[in-house]
Protein backbone atom coordinates (compact mmCIF):
# COMPACT_ATOMS: atom_id res chain seq x y z
CA UNK A 1 0.00 0.00 0.00
CA UNK A 2 1.44 3.71 -1.16
CA UNK A 3 0.88 5.66 1.89
CA UNK A 4 1.67 8.48 0.48
CA UNK A 5 -0.87 8.37 -2.44
CA UNK A 6 -3.39 7.60 0.59
CA UNK A 7 -2.45 11.31 2.70
CA UNK A 8 -2.79 13.06 -0.80
CA UNK A 9 -6.27 11.83 -1.32
CA UNK A 10 -7.02 12.72 2.01
CA UNK A 11 -9.80 16.04 2.01
CA UNK A 12 -7.87 17.71 5.38
CA UNK A 13 -4.32 19.41 4.69
CA UNK A 14 -1.59 17.33 6.13
CA UNK A 15 1.36 18.50 6.75
CA UNK A 16 4.83 17.36 7.86
CA UNK A 17 8.17 19.32 9.17
CA UNK A 18 11.64 17.81 10.31
CA UNK A 19 12.57 19.01 13.46
CA UNK A 20 14.00 22.21 12.12
CA UNK A 21 10.66 23.17 11.18
CA UNK A 22 11.25 22.60 7.20
CA UNK A 23 8.40 21.11 5.55
CA UNK A 24 8.59 17.04 4.24
CA UNK A 25 5.30 16.73 3.01
CA UNK A 26 2.22 18.32 1.76
CA UNK A 27 -0.24 17.48 0.36
CA UNK A 28 -2.66 17.84 -2.37
CA UNK A 29 -5.75 19.25 0.28
CA UNK A 30 -2.48 21.62 1.87
CA UNK A 31 -2.20 22.83 -1.60
CA UNK A 32 -5.46 23.98 -2.19
CA UNK A 33 -6.05 25.15 1.22
CA UNK A 34 -2.96 27.37 1.15
CA UNK A 35 -2.66 28.14 -2.39
CA UNK A 36 0.80 27.28 -2.70
CA UNK A 37 2.18 24.15 -4.46
CA UNK A 38 4.31 20.81 -2.83
CA UNK A 39 6.78 21.67 -5.23
CA UNK A 40 7.34 25.22 -3.43
CA UNK A 41 6.94 24.49 -0.27
CA UNK A 42 8.92 21.28 0.45
CA UNK A 43 11.78 21.78 1.97
CA UNK A 44 11.30 25.34 2.92
CA UNK A 45 11.10 26.71 6.58
CA UNK A 46 7.66 26.77 7.46
CA UNK A 47 8.01 30.13 9.04
CA UNK A 48 8.71 31.14 5.89
CA UNK A 49 6.06 30.27 3.83
CA UNK A 50 3.23 30.85 6.99
CA UNK A 51 3.28 33.99 9.38
CA UNK A 52 5.35 33.05 12.52
CA UNK A 53 2.11 33.62 14.74
CA UNK A 54 0.06 31.66 12.59
CA UNK A 55 -1.67 28.76 14.39
CA UNK A 56 -0.21 25.73 12.79
CA UNK A 57 3.50 26.89 13.19
CA UNK A 58 2.84 27.53 16.86
CA UNK A 59 1.48 23.68 17.41
CA UNK A 60 4.32 22.75 14.97
CA UNK A 61 6.84 23.82 16.87
CA UNK A 62 5.13 22.93 20.41
CA UNK A 63 4.89 19.53 19.14
CA UNK A 64 8.39 19.23 18.36
CA UNK A 65 9.78 20.55 21.69
CA UNK A 66 7.30 18.64 23.75
CA UNK A 67 7.02 15.06 21.89
CA UNK A 68 3.27 15.62 22.91
CA UNK A 69 -0.30 16.08 20.80
CA UNK A 70 -1.74 19.35 20.25
CA UNK A 71 -5.16 20.29 19.07
CA UNK A 72 -6.81 23.53 18.46
CA UNK A 73 -10.26 23.86 17.37
CA UNK A 74 -10.59 28.11 16.50
CA UNK A 75 -7.45 28.31 14.44
CA UNK A 76 -6.69 30.53 11.30
CA UNK A 77 -4.90 29.63 8.33
CA UNK A 78 -3.21 32.24 6.07
CA UNK A 79 -3.23 31.51 2.45
CA UNK A 80 -0.70 33.29 -0.37
CA UNK A 81 -3.59 35.71 -1.13
CA UNK A 82 -3.64 36.62 2.31
CA UNK A 83 -6.75 35.76 3.24
CA UNK A 84 -7.75 34.15 6.68
CA UNK A 85 -9.28 30.57 6.84
CA UNK A 86 -10.89 29.29 9.85
CA UNK A 87 -9.59 25.95 10.80
CA UNK A 88 -9.02 23.36 12.92
CA UNK A 89 -5.50 21.59 13.94
CA UNK A 90 -4.67 18.46 15.22
CA UNK A 91 -0.83 17.92 15.42
CA UNK A 92 1.31 14.52 16.60
CA UNK A 93 5.05 13.93 16.91
CA UNK A 94 6.67 11.19 14.94
CA UNK A 95 9.44 9.27 16.74
CA UNK A 96 13.14 7.98 15.67
CA UNK A 97 14.08 4.83 16.59
CA UNK A 98 15.96 6.36 19.62
CA UNK A 99 12.68 7.79 21.09
CA UNK A 100 13.72 11.58 19.92
CA UNK A 101 11.40 13.24 18.07
CA UNK A 102 12.40 13.36 14.89
CA UNK A 103 9.31 15.42 12.85
CA UNK A 104 6.13 16.20 13.24
CA UNK A 105 2.78 16.08 11.15
CA UNK A 106 -0.58 18.70 11.16
CA UNK A 107 -3.86 17.75 10.14
CA UNK A 108 -5.41 21.25 9.21
CA UNK A 109 -9.20 21.17 8.74
CA UNK A 110 -11.19 23.98 6.47
CA UNK A 111 -13.90 24.64 9.22
CA UNK A 112 -14.94 27.92 7.26
CA UNK A 113 -18.49 26.04 5.90
CA UNK A 114 -18.91 24.91 10.15
CA UNK A 115 -18.57 28.53 10.72
CA UNK A 116 -20.88 29.78 8.25
CA UNK A 117 -23.67 27.55 9.44
CA UNK A 118 -23.17 28.31 13.32
CA UNK A 119 -23.17 32.34 12.33
CA UNK A 120 -26.81 31.31 10.78
CA UNK A 121 -27.83 29.42 13.50
CA UNK A 122 -26.78 32.02 16.04
CA UNK A 123 -28.49 35.03 13.87
CA UNK A 124 -31.51 33.12 13.46
CA UNK A 125 -31.49 32.39 17.30
CA UNK A 126 -31.23 36.01 18.00
CA UNK A 127 -33.89 37.36 15.52
CA UNK A 128 -36.36 34.60 16.68
CA UNK A 129 -35.55 35.74 20.61
CA UNK A 130 -36.46 39.59 19.17
CA UNK A 131 -38.98 38.48 17.34
CA UNK A 132 -40.91 37.15 19.80
CA UNK A 133 -39.96 40.12 22.36
CA UNK A 134 -40.83 42.32 19.69
CA UNK A 135 -44.45 41.54 19.00
CA UNK A 136 -45.39 41.70 22.55
CA UNK A 137 -43.58 44.90 23.29
CA UNK A 138 -44.93 46.17 19.92
CA UNK A 139 -48.81 46.07 20.98
CA UNK A 140 -48.62 47.14 24.50
CA UNK A 141 -46.38 50.26 22.83
CA UNK A 142 -48.63 50.94 19.79
CA UNK A 143 -51.86 51.89 21.68
CA UNK A 144 -50.71 54.36 23.92
CA UNK A 145 -48.92 55.83 21.24
CA UNK A 146 -51.70 56.74 19.10
CA UNK A 147 -53.46 58.15 21.96
CA UNK A 148 -49.89 60.82 22.52
CA UNK A 149 -50.21 61.48 18.29
CA UNK A 150 -54.01 62.46 18.89
CA UNK A 151 -52.94 64.48 21.69
CA UNK A 152 -50.45 65.94 20.36
CA UNK A 153 -52.91 66.94 17.40
CA UNK A 154 -55.43 68.31 19.41
CA UNK A 155 -52.49 70.54 20.96
CA UNK A 156 -51.36 71.83 17.99
CA UNK A 157 -54.61 72.92 17.02
CA UNK A 158 -55.27 74.75 19.96
CA UNK A 159 -52.22 76.70 20.48
CA UNK A 160 -52.60 77.76 16.34
CA UNK A 161 -49.77 79.06 14.41
CA UNK A 162 -47.87 80.62 16.98
CA UNK A 163 -44.21 79.69 16.09
CA UNK A 164 -42.92 78.84 19.82
CA UNK A 165 -45.81 75.94 20.36
CA UNK A 166 -45.56 74.77 16.37
CA UNK A 167 -41.71 73.98 16.91
CA UNK A 168 -42.81 71.76 20.00
CA UNK A 169 -45.40 69.87 19.03
CA UNK A 170 -43.70 69.17 15.34
CA UNK A 171 -40.97 67.55 17.23
CA UNK A 172 -43.43 65.37 19.09
CA UNK A 173 -45.46 64.71 16.27
CA UNK A 174 -41.92 63.29 14.44
CA UNK A 175 -40.36 61.65 17.47
CA UNK A 176 -43.71 59.63 17.74
CA UNK A 177 -43.48 58.99 13.93
CA UNK A 178 -39.96 57.42 14.50
CA UNK A 179 -41.00 55.06 17.39
CA UNK A 180 -44.45 54.05 15.28
CA UNK A 181 -41.53 53.34 12.40
CA UNK A 182 -39.33 51.54 14.81
CA UNK A 183 -42.30 49.50 15.85
CA UNK A 184 -43.61 48.55 12.62
CA UNK A 185 -40.08 47.37 11.58
CA UNK A 186 -40.01 45.26 14.67
CA UNK A 187 -43.12 44.16 14.14
CA UNK A 188 -42.17 43.35 10.17
CA UNK A 189 -39.14 41.07 12.03
CA UNK A 190 -41.38 39.04 14.64
CA UNK A 191 -44.43 38.08 11.87
CA UNK A 192 -44.15 35.23 10.57
CA UNK A 193 -44.95 36.03 7.16
CA UNK A 194 -47.03 33.93 4.61
CA UNK A 195 -44.99 34.61 1.84
CA UNK A 196 -46.86 35.05 -1.24
CA UNK A 197 -44.60 33.54 -3.76
CA UNK A 198 -44.98 34.04 -7.84
CA UNK A 199 -42.25 34.21 -10.52
CA UNK A 200 -40.92 37.44 -10.74
CA UNK A 201 -38.79 39.37 -13.01
CA UNK A 202 -35.60 40.31 -10.95
CA UNK A 203 -34.47 43.14 -13.09
CA UNK A 204 -37.94 44.37 -12.93
CA UNK A 205 -37.45 44.40 -9.32
CA UNK A 206 -34.04 46.34 -9.19
CA UNK A 207 -35.47 48.94 -11.58
CA UNK A 208 -38.77 49.78 -9.49
CA UNK A 209 -35.65 50.45 -6.29
CA UNK A 210 -34.04 52.27 -8.12
CA UNK A 211 -36.64 54.60 -9.85
CA UNK A 212 -37.16 55.45 -5.91
CA UNK A 213 -33.97 56.54 -5.11
CA UNK A 214 -32.14 57.48 -8.20
CA UNK A 215 -33.23 61.38 -7.55
CA UNK A 216 -31.75 61.72 -4.23
CA UNK A 217 -28.46 59.40 -5.47
CA UNK A 218 -27.84 61.97 -7.89
CA UNK A 219 -28.26 65.28 -5.82
CA UNK A 220 -25.58 63.30 -3.28
CA UNK A 221 -23.39 62.35 -6.23
CA UNK A 222 -24.08 58.56 -6.47
CA UNK A 223 -25.06 57.28 -10.01
CA UNK A 224 -26.46 53.70 -10.35
CA UNK A 225 -24.85 51.32 -12.65
CA UNK A 226 -26.97 48.19 -14.13
CA UNK A 227 -24.91 44.40 -14.38
CA UNK A 228 -27.89 42.96 -15.67
CA UNK A 229 -27.46 39.14 -16.55
CA UNK A 230 -30.34 39.27 -20.13
CA UNK A 231 -30.94 35.54 -19.77
CA UNK A 232 -31.45 35.27 -16.20
CA UNK A 233 -34.60 33.31 -15.75
CA UNK A 234 -37.48 34.48 -12.98
CA UNK A 235 -37.22 33.87 -9.61
CA UNK A 236 -39.79 32.21 -7.28
CA UNK A 237 -40.42 35.20 -4.86
CA UNK A 238 -42.81 37.39 -2.79
CA UNK A 239 -42.90 40.68 -4.42
CA UNK A 240 -43.24 42.99 -1.21
CA UNK A 241 -40.76 41.31 0.97
CA UNK A 242 -38.42 41.48 -1.61
CA UNK A 243 -38.81 45.05 -2.75
CA UNK A 244 -38.19 46.00 1.04
CA UNK A 245 -34.70 43.82 0.99
CA UNK A 246 -33.35 45.87 -1.89
CA UNK A 247 -34.80 49.26 -0.42
CA UNK A 248 -32.91 47.96 2.51
CA UNK A 249 -29.39 47.46 0.62
CA UNK A 250 -29.53 50.55 -1.66
CA UNK A 251 -29.77 52.41 1.43
CA UNK A 252 -27.46 51.35 3.51
CA UNK A 253 -25.12 51.04 0.11
CA UNK A 254 -25.94 55.03 0.29
CA UNK A 255 -25.64 55.55 3.69
CA UNK A 256 -21.96 54.34 2.97
CA UNK A 257 -21.49 56.42 -0.14
CA UNK A 258 -21.03 60.03 1.59
CA UNK A 259 -18.53 61.27 -0.70
CA UNK A 260 -20.79 59.98 -4.16
CA UNK A 261 -19.72 56.89 -5.88
CA UNK A 262 -21.15 54.54 -7.87
CA UNK A 263 -23.61 51.70 -6.68
CA UNK A 264 -23.70 48.79 -9.21
CA UNK A 265 -27.19 46.60 -9.03
CA UNK A 266 -26.16 43.10 -10.68
CA UNK A 267 -27.49 39.98 -11.25
CA UNK A 268 -26.34 36.33 -12.74
CA UNK A 269 -27.15 32.82 -12.41
CA UNK A 270 -25.00 31.84 -9.58
CA UNK A 271 -22.42 29.97 -9.93
CA UNK A 272 -21.42 29.74 -6.29
CA UNK A 273 -20.18 26.35 -4.59
CA UNK A 274 -21.94 26.60 -1.46
CA UNK A 275 -25.01 28.66 -2.29
CA UNK A 276 -25.47 27.89 -5.96
CA UNK A 277 -28.07 25.34 -5.40
CA UNK A 278 -30.33 24.89 -2.37
CA UNK A 279 -32.66 22.87 -0.87
CA UNK A 280 -36.06 25.26 -1.12
CA UNK A 281 -37.89 22.06 0.87
CA UNK A 282 -38.78 20.76 -2.81
CA UNK A 283 -35.70 19.54 -3.55
CA UNK A 284 -32.33 20.82 -4.72
CA UNK A 285 -32.92 24.33 -6.95
CA UNK A 286 -30.46 26.13 -9.34
CA UNK A 287 -30.29 29.79 -7.49
CA UNK A 288 -29.87 33.35 -9.04
CA UNK A 289 -27.45 36.32 -7.31
CA UNK A 290 -28.62 39.96 -6.96
CA UNK A 291 -25.67 41.98 -5.68
CA UNK A 292 -26.10 45.33 -4.37
CA UNK A 293 -22.50 46.74 -4.30
CA UNK A 294 -21.55 50.30 -3.22
CA UNK A 295 -17.67 52.33 -3.37
CA UNK A 296 -18.14 53.60 -0.07
CA UNK A 297 -16.45 53.07 3.71
CA UNK A 298 -16.23 49.23 3.91
CA UNK A 299 -17.18 47.33 7.29
CA UNK A 300 -14.26 47.07 9.48
CA UNK A 301 -13.41 43.70 10.46
CA UNK A 302 -14.54 43.90 13.69
CA UNK A 303 -18.35 45.29 12.67
CA UNK A 304 -18.65 42.72 10.33
CA UNK A 305 -20.26 39.96 12.83
CA UNK A 306 -22.75 41.99 13.99
CA UNK A 307 -24.01 43.73 11.21
CA UNK A 308 -27.12 40.87 10.69
CA UNK A 309 -27.79 41.66 14.54
CA UNK A 310 -31.04 43.47 15.12
CA UNK A 311 -30.25 46.95 16.76
CA UNK A 312 -26.68 47.04 16.16
CA UNK A 313 -25.89 50.34 13.83
CA UNK A 314 -22.77 52.61 13.32
CA UNK A 315 -25.24 55.21 12.67
CA UNK A 316 -26.58 58.34 14.60
CA UNK A 317 -30.21 57.92 13.89
CA UNK A 318 -29.69 54.12 12.73
CA UNK A 319 -32.53 51.80 13.68
CA UNK A 320 -30.28 49.03 13.29
CA UNK A 321 -33.15 46.47 11.66
CA UNK A 322 -32.79 47.03 8.10
CA UNK A 323 -30.16 43.80 7.53
CA UNK A 324 -31.74 42.06 10.12
CA UNK A 325 -34.81 42.38 7.96
CA UNK A 326 -33.13 41.61 4.94
CA UNK A 327 -32.04 37.98 6.45
CA UNK A 328 -35.31 37.11 7.42
CA UNK A 329 -36.49 37.98 3.75
CA UNK A 330 -33.87 36.00 2.45
CA UNK A 331 -34.15 33.13 4.89
CA UNK A 332 -38.45 32.88 3.96
CA UNK A 333 -36.95 32.69 0.56
CA UNK A 334 -35.05 29.77 1.57
CA UNK A 335 -32.44 31.50 -0.02
CA UNK A 336 -28.74 33.24 1.61
CA UNK A 337 -27.05 36.61 1.77
CA UNK A 338 -23.17 36.84 1.78
CA UNK A 339 -21.52 40.38 2.58
CA UNK A 340 -18.34 41.02 1.25
CA UNK A 341 -16.59 44.05 2.09
CA UNK A 342 -13.17 45.84 2.00
CA UNK A 343 -12.40 49.01 4.37
CA UNK A 344 -12.20 52.38 2.58
CA UNK A 345 -13.50 50.41 -1.09
CA UNK A 346 -16.85 49.18 -0.84
CA UNK A 347 -19.49 46.54 0.24
CA UNK A 348 -20.89 44.35 -1.98
CA UNK A 349 -23.78 42.23 0.12
CA UNK A 350 -25.42 39.12 -2.94
CA UNK A 351 -28.75 37.58 -2.10
CA UNK A 352 -28.69 34.13 -3.58
CA UNK A 353 -32.53 33.14 -4.81
CA UNK A 354 -34.19 30.82 -5.90
CA UNK A 355 -35.10 30.83 -9.86
CA UNK A 356 -39.05 29.94 -10.56
CA UNK A 357 -38.57 26.98 -12.22
CA UNK A 358 -36.28 23.49 -10.93
N1 LIG B 1 -23.23 48.98 2.44
C1 LIG B 1 -22.69 49.17 3.65
N2 LIG B 1 -21.50 49.79 3.80
C2 LIG B 1 -20.97 49.99 5.03
N3 LIG B 1 -21.56 49.60 6.19
C3 LIG B 1 -22.74 48.97 6.10
C4 LIG B 1 -23.37 48.72 4.85
N4 LIG B 1 -24.53 48.07 5.10
C5 LIG B 1 -24.62 47.94 6.44
N5 LIG B 1 -23.56 48.47 7.05
C6 LIG B 1 -23.29 48.49 8.51
O1 LIG B 1 -24.23 47.65 9.15
C7 LIG B 1 -24.96 48.36 10.14
C8 LIG B 1 -26.36 47.80 10.25
O2 LIG B 1 -27.11 48.06 9.08
P1 LIG B 1 -28.70 48.04 9.15
O3 LIG B 1 -29.13 46.79 9.82
O4 LIG B 1 -29.25 48.32 7.80
O5 LIG B 1 -29.04 49.21 10.15
P2 LIG B 1 -28.88 50.80 9.96
O6 LIG B 1 -28.82 51.07 8.48
O7 LIG B 1 -30.12 51.34 10.59
O8 LIG B 1 -27.65 51.18 10.70
C9 LIG B 1 -24.87 49.81 9.69
O9 LIG B 1 -25.05 50.70 10.75
C10 LIG B 1 -23.47 49.86 9.09
O10 LIG B 1 -22.50 50.02 10.10
MG1 LIG C 1 -30.01 50.19 7.02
Amino acid sequence: MNFESVLAGLPDAVIAVDGALHVVFWNAAAEELTGRSARRAQGRVLKEILPTGSSLVRRLTETLATGEHRSEADGVLETVDSRTVPVSIVTAPLFARDGTVEAAVGVVRDVSRIRQLEDEVRRGETLAAAGRMAVGVAHEIRNPLGAIRGAVQLLARELGDDPRWREYTDVLTKEVDRVNRIIESLLDLGRPVQLRRAPLNLHQLFERVALLHEGTARARGISFVRRYDPSLPPILGDEDRLLQLFHNLVANAMDAMKQGGRLTLATRVSMNALYGKMDVGTGQRSMVEAQVADEGTGIPADVRAKIFDPFFTTKERGLGLGLALCHRIVEEHQGAIQVESAEGRGTAVTCFLPIARA
